[in-house]
């Protein structure tokens, strides 16, 4: 594990449930590493898979998908749309032989600051375990 290393992380967060989650994070002073770069979108079904790709390809080492819980979706059933897309989208990057564990989905309540901000640390810990994204070199980026 290069220890100099650290990664870049994009994150697409729902709005409604894991954006607040991460607002909640800061509020309350829960520390998290400054990793991620966050991204408001109004739900996670809202996440076009191009979305996932292009930071990839631009030399993000990973992309955090955040949505509501199966069940709380504030448009019903966005986030069984993301998860289904994800499962696709994952399966298209291994084919191509990316890791797809660079791609997380997680779901995070307007309540869970704190898993918030553990999602963050173990995908950057993961991540660094990972190295560069191997596109970076590729684009030099
Ligand atoms: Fe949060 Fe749909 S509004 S996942």
């Amino acid at each position: 594990m290069n220890e100099d290393f650290e990664p870049k992380i994009v994150a697409f967060l729902c709005n409604w449930c894991a954006y607040t989650g991460a607002d909640l994070a800061g509020t309350s002073r829960i520390q998290y590493p400054p990793n991620v770069r966050i991204i408001r979108m109004m739900c996670s079904g809202a996440v076009d898979p191009v979305y996932v790709i292009k930071p990839l390809l631009d030399g993000a080492d990973g992309v955090l998908i955040g949505g509501c819980h199966p069940g709380d979706c504030h448009y019903q059933e966005g986030n069984y749309k993301a998860r289904r897309r994800v499962a696709i989208l994952k399966n298209i990057l291994h084919q191509m032989g990316f890791d797809e564990g660079r791609v997380w989905l997680r779901w995070i309540s307007a309540s869970e600051g704190q898993v918030f901000a553990e999602t963050v640390t173990e995908m950057v810990e993961t991540l660094k375990e990972k190295g560069p994204n191997p596109l970076r070199e590729l684009w030099g980026t």
